[in-house]
């Protein structure tokens, strides 16, 4: 069952243009005008457009995230953002660890504990990726190599600072690709890093925490995803840039968390 609020992220990465971004943030903002969403939503739009999607989503529950952010407070820095300007244009969330970061951009995991230390000072929320690569999950290393992340992520974050963590496990092999991790993939490792969270931050912070899971999300198969006991919500990628398919993933969220109701 589900005691925790779901949550749902659209990760943009780099697609779209500013009139695309505006007609996708409004169509979201209208239906989150009409309904209430039983699950917190979070657009994560490339930087420049942050502002036009924020002036969307204003007085809506929707919520402005950004995709990434630089670990360093301000100064010579070129091409990079701080968290001081993501809070400046209203962004609250900032995705930290995201594969395609570490992996093409090479972020290594001291980088991504500096980046995290960095979003979380700043009072951003922190959805924070792990994930395994293909090889891992066939060498039988997927728990290894997800909980070595998130130890590494953690190592100086205190337990009253981890309540402003979100967790995305994404197995590398399912991102953009079209294979869904299956429930019976995923389930144990979302286990398994929530009983790590209990050893190492206690069995509140356990319980309170949200793990979303990515990797090729779509409509057709998020409800028996969220239909696992820690599953609590989607980051996606590629369907989150049709809104009916984006809202179609919500409302499945939506529909687990009024069947678990206490
Ligand atoms: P995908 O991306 O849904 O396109 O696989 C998910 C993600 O990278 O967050």
């Amino acid at each position: 069952m589900h005691a925790r609020v779901a949550a749902v992220g659209g990760n943009w990465k780099m697609n779209l243009d500013l009139a695309a971004c505006r007609t996708l943030a409004g169509s979201i903002a209208s239906a989150a005008r009409a309904e209430t969403f039983g699950c917190e939503i979070t657009l994560f739009p490339p930087y420049p457009y942050l502002p036009a999607v924020e002036s969307q989503l204003r007085g809506t529950s929707v919520r402005l995230g950004a995709q990434d952010l630089c670990e360093r407070p301000n100064g010579a820095m070129t091409g990079e953002v701080s968290a001081a300007m993501l809070v400046d244009v209203g962004v609250t969330t900032v995705i930290v660890g995201h594969s395609e970061r570490r992996h093409i951009r090479g972020e290594h995991d001291a980088l991504v504990a500096a980046k995290l230390d960095a979003a979380l000072s700043a009072g951003l929320q922190a959805v924070l990726c792990v994930g395994e690569r293909l090889e891992d999950r066939e060498a039988g290393r997927t728990l290894d190599v997800v909980l070595a992340q998130i130890d590494a992520a953690t190592a100086s974050i205190t337990a009253g600072r981890f309540s402003g963590i979100t967790l995305a496990y994404e197995p590398v092999w399912a991102i953009g690709t079209g294979l869904t991790a299956s429930p019976a993939d995923a389930q144990p490792v979302h286990a398994a890093l929530r009983a790590w969270t209990r050893d190492r931050f206690g069995a509140l912070a356990a319980e309170a925490l949200r793990i979303e899971y990515g990797g090729s999300v779509k409509a057709s198969l998020s409800a028996d995803l969220i239909a696992q006991p820690d599953i609590d919500g989607f980051l996606v990628g590629g369907a989150s840039l049709s809104a009916d398919e984006f809202l179609r993933i919500v409302r499945s969220v939506e529909q687990s968390s009024l069947s678990t109701a206490p």
